[in-house]
């Protein structure tokens, strides 16, 4: 199957972007892996004619926003985000109503529509640096409260208006399984995405994305750390620091969307080329001011 992707990828001359979430075997034929940062910049920069991207729709639909002219392919066409789902279009443009001063910050885990209503967009990686690049005092900031929560805590002196959106999977690690884990392993640092559930931030040694997670672990000194986040990343901390040990926070962290990318999956989206994103102009040029403010940034 391997063989078999790797021959009609190098065929259909395309880039394979693959998220750290989704699973091992398509790391193996992905041009690139990474976070949504890096990918959606790989997007944007892409020069092949197909892009295949193994990850959830909002990451598929960003690299099309990004790089309209390619065909962009989602390989399972029900690979959401849940998150994504927690704020619509309607809701968003009531917050804008109530409050006509903030500047609108949305996490690229949300759809086009919402992107196309924001501001700018902003990753894990890179939300402290998107907050401080406004000059507005008010901020809404959707669909993430837990990202938000983290954000406002460094920027006392703007208000945030915030929404009840969440990772499931994230959110379901709480601040007792981190407790739980230091216990355990004493000696162990704290590495957490901040999509974790309240309380987590406050308890780790590194909160950031998971290509964040990954570079604090390789050039931390320490030998032993508590991993908060989808635990597939627990293999390319591995991989990429054979002398360390790596404990995930809790039991089941894994993204049941993320896996559907299977290598049976992959090669079928590049045998049948189907499941393309497909978005109206109106909504990919609107989208494309608030995704393209965070890559300048
Ligand atoms: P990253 O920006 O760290 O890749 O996170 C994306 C995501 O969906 C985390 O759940
Ligand atoms: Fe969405 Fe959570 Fe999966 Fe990330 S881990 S893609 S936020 S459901």
């Amino acid at each position: 199957m391997i063989q078999e992707i790797l021959r009609l990828k190098k065929e259909k001359n395309a880039l394979i972007l693959a998220h750290y979430y989704a699973p091992l075997a398509i790391w193996q034929v992905a041009d690139r892996v990474g976070d949504s940062l890096e990918l959606s910049r790989a997007a944007a920069a892409a020069e092949e004619e197909l892009i295949v991207f193994c990850g959830v729709r909002f990451m598929a639909e960003s690299a099309k926003i990004l790089n309209p002219k390619k065909k962009v392919i989602l390989p399972v066409a029900d690979a959401g985000c849940p998150m994504a789902d927690m704020i619509e279009e309607k809701e968003l443009a009531r917050l804008k109503a109530e409050h006509p001063e903030a500047a609108v910050i949305c996490y690229v885990n949300s759809s086009a529509a919402v992107k196309a209503l924001s501001d700018i967009c902003c990753t894990s990686a890179g939300a402290l640096k998107v907050a401080a690049s406004r000059p507005e005092k008010e901020i809404i900031f959707v669909p993430d409260r837990n990202l938000g929560a983290f954000v406002a805590s460094h920027f006392p002196e703007k208000t945030f208006h915030l929404i009840d959106g969440h990772c499931p999977i994230h959110n379901a690690c709480s601040a007792a399984d981190i407790r739980r884990a230091k216990e355990l392993h004493p000696a162990a640092l704290v590495a957490a995405h901040p999509e974790c559930g309240e309380g987590v931030s406050e308890l780790s040694d590194f909160v950031g994305s998971t290509s964040g997670i990954l570079d604090y672990c390789k050039k931390s000194k320490a030998k032993e750390f508590i991993i908060g986040t989808e635990e597939e990343i627990v293999w390319a901390l591995t991989k990429a620091c054979p002398d360390k040990i790596f404990h995930p926070a809790k039991d089941g962290f894994l993204c049941a969307d993320m896996k559907k990318n299977t290598p049976e999956a992959l090669y079928r989206a590049l045998e049948t080329e189907e499941n393309e994103i497909l978005l109206d102009e109106d909504t990919v040029t609107a989208a494309a001011r608030a995704l393209e403010a965070m890559i300048r940034l």
